[in-house]
């Protein structure tokens, strides 16, 4: 098999089948063309490893069959090959994107070597990509960790949404990840060359969000000294994302009325209208439903921000992104922090799964990070955890979070939960075992085998 592809570009007959002899003896694969026309029309339906290219040649030379790889074929490294006089310009070839030059006359010693080296560049190129892929696939999309069900989900529609131009409304609780997501988009659509404008409707006092959004001239009111431009207009071709909507007031939700329907408004105190291209993106924690209901958020507001909507799931609906997060926390803060931390105990894990986390990943991502910080040790247990990690909530059915090295009972844990259920279910009926059966979906004649297979007893109080 060929050790790799190569093109060789040169308009010096001598040089360029002295090349291509040079390196087929060495076990690559060689085409070669006459000058860089020749070169471009090749490449139109050939990929190589390697291209090699001389710097002059008439028509079409070697800066331009560069700036056509590193344009089409960012994986093939070019190596530019020139004469005395134009080393300058080699290095500008360098700045561009070529992999390396040689000088004329080419020694083989080093022609073999600077290929070489090339092969190795893209080799760990490619695997870097591949191990890049491998990791976003494993964990989520982008920076958003996550690979349970609802959160698949919400990588599909960013995926789906991202390509369209259609306005978003991002809906969750604090510290879902709402922001994640909206960057998520337009870093994935046609706009993400342009700027992402965010705008926190309840950070910026009310007074002060009309100008932030709308910009005003000079003069427009006391303060404004010079005109100034808002980030409505700021986002011109990219995308605004109007953060914690719920939270805006009534009379500048029907200014952002006007704005979403027709992409125009005039600045604060002038007359003049401004016509601007952008894709808008709002998020809220409040339930708008409700505070259209209230009276408190414009319906038609409402509607038009609501073309697709996107729900970030609470983190107690999907407790198996809880491990995942916990050790790319522990990892990112001990990396970032240079602590010893690596893990927590399959206990310790088991408790931070069971917990609610009212502040989702935010509340998590926090905890992690004072963990990281205050530990010396490299595993945490229980007794490690925060105050209200040490008691077990009442109820709860032990869930592994991972199976212990040691290896579980599965046959036991089974039984124990068999029994327990049927005691429960005993104990709620008031011992009427027709109704028992009902609660356990069986009929009565198995709940009687079960009960005595059990040996379970009115008196059996010790399970209780
Ligand atoms: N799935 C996730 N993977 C990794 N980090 C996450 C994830 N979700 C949230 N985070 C992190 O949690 C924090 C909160 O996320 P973000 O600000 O996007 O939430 P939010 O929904 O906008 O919250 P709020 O309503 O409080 O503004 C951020 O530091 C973010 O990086
Ligand atoms: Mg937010």
């Amino acid at each position: 098999m060929a050790r790799g592809s190569i093109l060789v570009v040169d308009d010096s007959n001598a040089v360029r089948e002295n090349l291509s002899e040079l390196l087929t003896a060495e076990g690559y694969e060689v085409d070669s063309c006459a000058d860089g026309k020749e070169a471009l029309q090749v490449l139109q339906d050939h990929i190589y490893d390697v291209v090699l290219t001389d710097l002059s040649m008439p028509e079409v030379d070697g800066m331009a069959v560069l700036s056509y790889l590193v344009r089409h074929f960012p994986e093939t490294s070019c190596i530019i090959i020139t004469g005395y006089g134009t080393i300058k310009t080699a290095v500008d070839a360098m700045r561009l994107g070529a992999y390396d030059y040689l000088c004329k006359p080419v020694e083989t010693q080093e022609i073999l070597l600077v290929i070489e080296r090339a092969f190795e560049h893209q080799r760990l190129w490619r695997e870097n990509i591949r191990l890049k892929k491998q990791l976003r696939e494993k964990f989520g999309f982008d920076n958003i960790i996550g690979t349970s069900e609802p959160m698949l989900q919400v990588f599909d529609l960013i995926r789906k949404v991202a390509d369209t131009d259609s306005t978003v409304l991002i809906l969750g609780e604090s510290g879902t990840g709402k922001e994640l997501v909206a960057r998520a988009i337009h870093y994935h659509g046609q706009r993400q060359a342009n700027p992402l404008i965010p705008v926190n409707c309840a950070a910026i006092p009310a007074d002060l969000l009309e100008s932030e959004l709308f910009g005003h001239e000079k003069g427009a009111f006391t303060h404004a000294i010079r005109t100034r431009i808002g980030r409505f207009e700021q986002a011109h071709g990219g995308t605004i994302f109007l953060d914690e909507i719920g939270d805006m007031n009534p009379s500048l939700q029907v200014k952002i009325l006007r704005v979403l329907q027709d992409r125009q408004f005039e600045r604060i105190g002038g007359n003049r209208t401004i016509k601007v291209n952008i894709r808008v993106i709002a998020a809220t924690n409040q339930d708008l439903q409700q505070l259209v209901q209230a009276g408190k958020f414009r319906e038609d507001l409402y509607y038009r921000l609501n073309v697709i909507p996107i729900r970030m799931p609470p983190l107690r609906e999907r407790r198996s992104d809880i491990p995942i997060l916990v050790n790319h926390f522990i990892q990112e803060f001990s990396r970032k922090k240079k602590k010893n931390l690596r893990r927590v105990t399959p206990e310790a894990m088991r408790r931070l799964t069971d917990y609610d986390w009212p502040g989702n990943v935010r509340e998590l991502e926090n905890l992690m990070e004072r963990l990281v910080i205050l530990s010396e040790e490299e595993v945490l247990d229980v007794k490690d955890l925060p105050e209200h990690f040490q008691h077990q909530p009442a109820g709860t059915i032990w869930w592994p979070a991972e199976i212990p090295s040691g290896g579980l009972p599965l046959q036991k844990m089974l039984s124990d939960l068999e029994r327990q259920l049927i005691i429960k279910a005993l104990d709620q009926s008031g011992w009427v075992k027709n109704q028992a059966a009902q609660l356990l979906q069986l009929n009565r004649t198995t709940l009687v085998e079960k009960i005595k297979k059990q040996k379970i007893t009115r008196f059996s109080k010790e399970d209780r």
